[in-house]
């Protein structure tokens, strides 16, 4: 199997599981407890129909729409995701060059391994910075602004990481940042030797916008559960996000909004956007799907800000599920991460210009000129 025999989510996933040493796949595709959150967040767009129209002359598709004050010209951007260098040498530059050149968002992590200086450099595409609120202020106030320099268009707090979520696949493999060069480490690097050479040879794995404030992640050894536990800062509250909002002065959303009273409040302390999400099912197992919980967001403040649906999206009519129900755009990780791990820059603009083109075709098989038409009368619950 390679690049070229894969059409779907599924492939690059199966792609990505014969290139990368075990520990590192699960870490992308594994979830939180028996995750049933993370299977939920893409089943939940089954229970919901398509209800096409037709003879609408649709040779001109448009799948542009506006989100903070931005246009991308895809429905869909590249959630940001964390330590993309594990995944394929070219990391957070191979993602960042894609987006950029299908005209869509992509969003660096705060535990991303290239800076926001460089992916300023390589891309003119609209771009978000997320945001983990450590307990360490000098850190938190030295992140803002350098996202701030490196004139970021939106701010994301992720709200859902107040603790570590409890993944057993990492506990089973091991899985830790950086990886551990240990008997077990190397001898799961050793069966996919590719990637050991590369992850030796290639660039190092750096977390340049924390190693200078923290120790964990970079020369002391963690898991991403500890990380959460130990760095974050579990008093965070909406005061902090409401001055960390008006410290941003610019687009600003929170991240792991799931709730309406939530969602209400978000529009007090001044978001411009909801990103709609439980974390890829990665924290509170048993959550509801961003897909479920859409519609009841939307109804009550869809007017007010825009709207993103984040969570196990893999098809093109997800997308056009979630844009129905009243969503602005949608975004995804392992949609791409996959495409990552198996091919770099090239994997990921092959996903990308998969997904644009099921999106073309599904958006002129639904009768739709352009995703502002539609709507919930393209739908029907089962
Ligand atoms: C995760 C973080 C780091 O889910 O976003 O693993």
């Amino acid at each position: 199997m390679n690049l070229n025999d894969c059409y779907n989510f599924h492939d690059f996933r199966k792609l990505a599981q014969k290139k990368l040493p075990s520990p590192i796949f699960n870490y992308i595709d594994g979830a939180a407890d028996d995750e049933i959150t993370y299977c939920r967040n893409t089943s939940s767009f089954n229970e919901v129909d398509l209800v096409p129209n037709v003879l609408k002359g649709v040779e001109n598709v448009d799948l542009s729409t506006t989100i903070f004050g931005k246009k991308l010209k895809l429905p869909i951007y590249c959630s940001p995701t964390a330590v993309q260098r594990l995944f394929h040498f070219e990391g957070e530059r191979a993602v960042a060059k894609a987006a950029d050149k299908f005209g869509t968002m992509f969003g660096v992590s705060s535990l991303a391994t290239v800076s926001v200086e460089e992916i300023e450099v390589i891309t003119s595409s609209p771009k978000m910075f997320q945001f983990y609120f450590h307990k360490d202020r000098g850190l938190n106030d030295h992140m803002l602004e350098r996202a701030k320099e490196a004139k970021f268009d939106v701010l994301a707090l992720t709200v859902d990481t107040i603790t570590g979520g409890n993944r057993e696949r990492d506990l089973r493999t091991g899985f830790k940042i950086p990886p551990e060069l240990n008997i077990r480490g190397l001898m799961s690097f050793a069966t996919k030797p590719v990637w050991g050479l590369n992850y030796l040879l290639k660039p190092k794995f750096e977390l340049p916008h924390l190693q200078d404030f923290v120790d964990e992640g970079t020369s002391v050894v963690s898991s991403i559960g500890d990380y959460f536990s130990n760095m974050l800062d579990q008093s965070m509250n909406w005061k902090d996000a409401e001055n960390l909002c008006k410290k941003w002065n610019g687009h600003f959303a929170l991240k792991g909004i799931m709730s309406v009273e939530d969602a209400k409040k978000a529009i007090d302390i001044g978001c411009t956007g909801i990103i709609l999400s439980n974390h890829g099912g990665r924290q509170l197992d048993g959550s509801r799907s961003p897909f479920d919980q859409l519609q009841e967001i939307v109804d009550a403040v869809g007017d007010k800000v825009d709207i993103i649906c984040e969570g196990g999206i893999q098809r093109g009519t997800h997308v056009l599920k979630a844009l129905s129900l009243g969503a602005k755009a949608c975004a995804g990780g392992r949609l791409y991460l996959y495409a990552l791990a198996a091919s770099g820059q090239k994997g990921v603009e092959r996903s990308l210009s998969l997904l644009k083109q099921e999106l073309e075709r599904d958006m002129k098989l639904m009768g739709c000129n352009s995703v502002t038409e539609l709507n919930r009368k393209n739908l029907r619950f089962r």
